[in-house]
């Protein structure tokens, strides 16, 4: 029964679909109209700026960190809170409150790695940084990070759980990310910058 609270739990406060309610509130803009039609910082920030973009950021990351804490404050041992962690990026990407569509997870993932695992977080950021920066994707650093962060988690010797762990948020991460990809590959994918995708 308490394994049943924490995933669904966090679970629903994973679904809550900030980008979509930052969108609405500060511009009533549905940002799944514009940009890359996903509800996360990245587009937010395209499609209405910075202040929106944190606020969006802000709250996908503490979703993970709630999964986390639910997780721990319920079940009591760091694997267990794992589970609340997936719950919430698994919430995040197939929303309850969007018919099972949401994003990407990125932001969420990052929330549950940082409480667990900040040395493989600080690693997957500057990475995650280092690419965006060269090469203005988004997606490409959210892609190789998602990617390279359970071999961190095995080279760090973290517990064999989180390691599973970064297996399938790694796995809900890259395949949320599809239309990127196949807009990769064409080379069609919007590069990031503020307001390059405005309403108006
Ligand atoms: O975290 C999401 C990012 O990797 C891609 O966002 O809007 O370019 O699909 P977007």
């Amino acid at each position: 029964m308490d394994y049943f609270i924490v995933i669904a739990l966090s679970y629903v406060i994973g679904s809550i679909p900030n980008g979509l309610i930052v969108g609405k509130f500060f511009k009533g803009v549905d940002i799944r109209q514009f940009g890359s039609k996903n509800i996360g910082a990245t587009n937010v920030y395209r499609v209405l700026g910075p202040w929106p973009a944190f606020w969006v950021l802000v709250t996908d990351i503490a979703k993970g960190i709630a999964g986390v804490y639910i997780g721990k404050a319920v079940l009591g041992t760091p694997p267990a809170a794992l589970l609340g962690g997936i719950a919430a990026i698994a919430g995040h990407n197939w929303s309850l409150f969007l018919g099972f569509k949401g994003g990407r997870g990125v932001a969420t993932a990052l929330g549950v790695i940082a409480v667990l695992m900040p040395k493989v977080t600080a690693i997957v950021f500057i990475v995650w940084a280092v690419i965006v920066a060269l090469t203005r994707y988004v997606s490409l650093g959210s892609i190789v990070a998602a990617a390279i962060a359970p071999p961190l988690i095995w080279l760090f010797g973290e517990r064999v759980e989180y390691l599973y762990f970064g297996l399938v948020a790694a796995i809900f991460v890259i395949v949320r990310h599809r239309p990127n990809i196949e807009r990769l590959l064409k080379g069609q994918e919007l590069k990031i910058k503020a307001g390059s995708a405005s309403p108006e």
